[in-house]
């Protein structure tokens, strides 16, 4: 399969790392980890989020389709690192395995079809009092200026990545972003914050009850 983030795995970091920094300490803020804990992410790409677990003394395992951006985070967790080569919506794991499992700036670029398996995979590999903790771009409402700024500034971000990239990000927008997407699997949502002036959602959540 072709590596999607080839051409911009070396300079991502560069790219984004100080610009996801409010993302990343937002969740941080949501999940408090504790030592031993096992943390999964979801399309982990250069390991930055992974990585502020590391001093909690927490598992750190992450899972991603692109192997540029895994070398990456190999280069940056060392052996800390459990990291694996794969797709998200077969993960690799038995059930009931993490305390979190995690998903930062990719449900979006995810086919419906694929983001619903990831989801249902997320759940299966949580322990029975785990939390889902989501990261990603919200359908507004925006708040003026920095929201539309911030707004415009993905929309030129997803418009070049192009593809089917562009395509999922522009069914995942209307069909409600992170929300939306709780709502869909039955998500019971315990934290919701909004950053850059609504243009990005952190959701800490739990499964809901089987239904
Ligand atoms: C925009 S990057 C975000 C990386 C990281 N979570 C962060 O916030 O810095 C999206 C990542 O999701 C990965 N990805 C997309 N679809 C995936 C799937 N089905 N399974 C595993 N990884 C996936 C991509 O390879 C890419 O590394």
């Amino acid at each position: 399969m072709e590596d999607a983030y080839r051409g911009i795995a070396w300079i991502y970091d560069r790219l984004f790392e100080k610009l996801n920094l409010g993302l990343r300490l937002a969740g941080l803020r949501a999940f408090r980890p504790a030592r031993g804990m096992n943390i999964l992410e979801v399309g982990c790409g250069t390991g930055a989020f992974l990585s502020q677990y590391q001093r909690y003394g927490c598992g750190l395992y992450g899972v991603d389709l692109s192997p540029s951006m895994l070398a990456q985070a190999h280069a940056r967790l060392g052996a800390a690192g459990r990291l694996l080569q794969g797709d998200a919506a077969h993960l690799p794991y038995a059930r009931q395995q993490f305390d979190l499992a995690t998903a930062m700036l990719c449900l979006h670029e995810m086919s419906p079809a694929a983001r619903s398996a990831v989801m249902a995979e997320m759940k299966r590999v949580l322990k029975p009092n785990g939390r889902i903790l989501l990261i990603d771009f919200q359908p507004g409402p925006y708040q003026p200026l920095q929201g539309w700024i911030a707004r415009a500034l993905i929309f030129l971000i997803e418009f070049n990545a192009g593809g089917e990239h562009f395509k999922n990000y522009r069914q995942f927008m209307p069909a409600g972003g992170l929300p939306g997407l709780a709502a869909q699997q039955a998500l019971v949502i315990e934290k919701q914050y909004l950053l850059a002036g609504g243009a990005f959602a952190v959701l800490l959540a739990r499964p809901g009850p089987p239904g």
